[in-house]
């Protein structure tokens, strides 16, 4: 079998190596077992909280926490229930379609008859093609960030626990873990780069969370994108951001790239509780 090492790099840390050719358990044991060793006292249920989770992050995360008792997104959390109940045109809800999906803890959800991967984005929308109404056209933001926070909150506190047991979608696990381990932009950078070998340390006054975790409470809402009119992100939009600061071409939220590296990091987080929404700088 070709042994290749994806990635090695020394940041005086311990050094992960990547190897492409671990099964997907192997690889969530050795991804969670380097950040055990890392933040030995971080749970792996704390991961839910990004950054703030972290020890780096320790005099922040006072502020962070009476944040919480108002969190800034109920407002929007309301709004999104009411769009949810909203009956269509023709009578029926989202819940009509919702009944038959899988819970949100286990998305994105392989589907072998199309060869594609279910994301909640994607299944709201073709919900609303299935009962006659426009699909929404903005994925990232908006609208949409609050029909999955209000199909999500239903699930909070269950473990992630994405099945990849069938071959394709093992294929599209190796593409999302490609993404994540190759570097890409003209700063040269791998996700990894940041949110794992560098998690925890400082870039232009932010800390960097650790890839575990990812996925588990998004939609969020950033005070950084609440300045600019836009507080709700679905994790796509946030790939979109973090390509753009290596300056990488983002890809297209809900395009393949995306999907399989929601489906990479979300195999990562095997365990972790559902935490949505989630507040972030
Ligand atoms: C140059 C460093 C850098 C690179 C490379 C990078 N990011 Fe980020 N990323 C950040 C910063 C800074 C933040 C905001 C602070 C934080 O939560 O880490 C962030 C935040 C995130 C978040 C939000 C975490 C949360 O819980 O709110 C996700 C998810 C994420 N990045 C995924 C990725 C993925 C996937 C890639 C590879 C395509 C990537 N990032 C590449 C710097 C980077």
């Amino acid at each position: 079998m070709r042994k290749l090492l994806v990635t090695a790099i020394t940041t005086g840390f311990a050094v992960f190596s990547f190897a492409a050719y671990a099964t997907p358990q192997e690889d969530i044991e050795a991804f969670q077992g380097y950040f055990k060793e890392r933040f030995s006292d971080v749970p792996l249920e704390a991961y839910n909280d990004g950054v703030n989770a972290l020890p780096q992050y320790a005099e922040r995360r006072e502020n962070w926490v009476l944040l919480m008792e108002f969190p800034p997104y109920e407002e929007q959390v309301e709004v999104g229930r009411q769009e949810w109940a909203k009956p269509f045109a023709n009578g029926k809800t989202f819940n009509d379609c919702a009944k038959d999906w899988p819970p949100a803890n286990v998305y994105p959800v392989y589907d072998p008859a199309s060869d594609d991967l279910r994301t909640i984005v994607g299944d709201i929308n073709a919900c609303l093609k299935a009962n006659g109404e426009e699909p929404i056209k903005n994925v990232k933001n908006g609208k949409m960030a609050r029909l999955v926070i209000a199909y999500k909150e239903q699930f909070n506190g269950e473990p992630i626990n994405v099945d990849i047991s069938d071959a394709g979608a093992v294929k599209w696990y190796e593409k999302g873990k490609q993404f994540y381990w190759a570097k890409r932009g003209q700063l040269n950078f791998s996700c990894a780069d940041c949110h794992v070998h560098s998690a925890g340390l400082s870039v232009r006054g932010d800390v960097l969370s650790a890839g575990l975790g990812h996925t588990t409470g998004f939609p969020v809402y950033r005070t950084k994108w609440a300045l600019a009119g836009k507080p709700l992100g679905t994790i796509h939009r946030r790939y979109g951001g973090c390509n753009g600061q290596v300056r990488a071409q983002a890809f297209k939220p809900q395009g393949p790239e995306y999907k399989a590296l929601e489906l990479y990091e979300a195999v990562m987080n095997a365990g972790i509780p559902l935490k949505v929404p989630s507040q972030r700088q």
